[in-house]
């Protein structure tokens, strides 16, 4: 994420007028999941009136939007289509990961505390079976994940790595964990590297060839702007020979590349249209000017709740597109809800108040959230 790319990159203008969102509302959650762009909506429900009447449309037809959807995924991440399965979920990719991976007994695992679950359990199975200790880095006290991971990754005495398993932030708060270092890092240590591009891909810049990652994954219903139910899988050419879950004639020989990791009733009319409307939008922005549009939305924000008196991370430590808030003394329970009901929807999670803003966010929501979160922390203050 360090690329220069990102703070030269030419930014997009506010593509509310692309979605259905009304006025009043400013949804800054793209993190949990986002809102339909009408393209997309439209792909969706063609592909419902096709299965609707299944005589009218010859399901020869429907095999392209497989193809279709993969190529958009791949081209996403620096990838080319043949490296790119199609899936479930994110858990499932790991699954597919983790059930190809044979490190070496003895060796470490390495990860950030409180990953995201479907980045961890395929891992801990893994872990037990083939001898690993697992090694969660603890929270930074000065919120700099890239360098305690590097601190852990070459600490002398410790068992050597065998797999590490990342995501370019954390999930909870958008604290930066920045790939470019510590991919090559761990790169050069010859261990296993997994990727979750979660939080990442359709908001900012994702290149395999600049991680090399054994294993990718990422959904489309986050920042990729697609349905729920589906995602990608990214496995290195070398990673092309292992075995997948669900085995069916469409993921056997003569089935190449990782597209012996997909999943079954792989040609799905709807999510697959969908999905590759989501990222054909996103590839056609350029993910670069995504960022830059996503990182004015931040910075704005940070500095109007920094003015509040919030404790916001320095901005060499923030992820682009997520700004975590703890206040001092905790989260107030019912914040979230005061700013749901002023119209302005956002996340806790860890803690923390999580506001992911998206492309739809305007300025207006800017200055609504800052409000509702103003409004909010005084009428507790005052109530207490
Ligand atoms: C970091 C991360 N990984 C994965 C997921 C989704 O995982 P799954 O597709 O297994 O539900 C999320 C959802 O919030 C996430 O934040």
């Amino acid at each position: 994420m360090s690329a220069p790319a990102l703070s030269t990159a030419e930014e997009i203008t506010c593509q509310r007028h692309l979605f259905e969102v009304p006025a009043e509302v400013s949804y800054l959650d793209a993190a949990a999941w986002s809102p339909l762009p009408l393209c997309v909506r439209a792909a969706g429900e063609t592909g419902l009136l096709t299965k609707r009447r299944p005589w009218d449309y010859p399901r020869s037809t429907i095999p392209a939007w497989v193809e279709r959807a993969r190529a958009a995924a791949a081209r996403l991440i620096g990838a080319g289509p043949d490296d790119v399965a199609i899936v479930g979920a994110v858990s499932h990719a790991m699954a597919v990961a983790a059930r190809n991976l044979a490190p070496v007994p003895g060796g470490r695992l390495l990860r950030v505390a409180d990953e995201f679950p479907s980045l961890r359990f395929a891992f801990d199975r893994l872990a037990a079976a083939r001898g690993l200790t697992v090694e969660e880095v603890p929270w930074p006290p000065d919120g700099d994940w890239t360098a305690a991971l590097l601190a852990a990754l070459a600490r002398p005495g410790a068992p050597p790595l065998a797999l590490a398993t990342l995501t370019p932030l954390h999930w909870t708060d958008g604290s930066l964990i920045d790939l470019d270092r510590l991919a090559p890092a761990v790169n050069a240590t010859g261990a296993a590297l997994v990727i979750d591009a979660t939080q990442a891909v359709g908001a900012i810049p994702v290149d395999v060839t600049r991680w090399r990652p054994d294993f990718l994954a990422f959904p489309t219903y986050k920042w990729a702007l697609g349905p729920y139910g589906l995602a990608f899988l990214y496995a290195a050419p070398h990673r092309q020979d292992g075995t997948a879950f669900d085995e069916h004639v469409g993921n056997r020989p003569p089935a190449v590349g990782a597209r012996r990791y997909d999943r079954g009733e792989l040609n799905d009319p709807v999510a697959l249209p969908m999905a590759a409307a989501g990222l054909e939008l996103i590839a056609a922005w350029g993910a670069p000017a995504v960022t830059a549009r996503l990182r004015g939305l931040t910075d704005r924000l940070a500095e109007s709740l920094g003015a509040l008196g919030l404790p916001i991370a320095p901005r060499s430590l923030r992820a682009p597109h997520i700004l975590g808030v703890r206040p001092s003394g905790g989260l107030p329970a019912e914040l979230v809800n005061d700013l749901h009901r002023n119209g302005v929807f956002a996340s806790e999670r860890g803690g923390g108040l999580r506001l992911s803003p998206h492309v739809w966010v305007s300025e207006d929501d800017l200055v609504r959230c800052t409000d509702a979160i103003r409004i909010s922390l005084a009428g507790r203050r005052g109530a207490a």
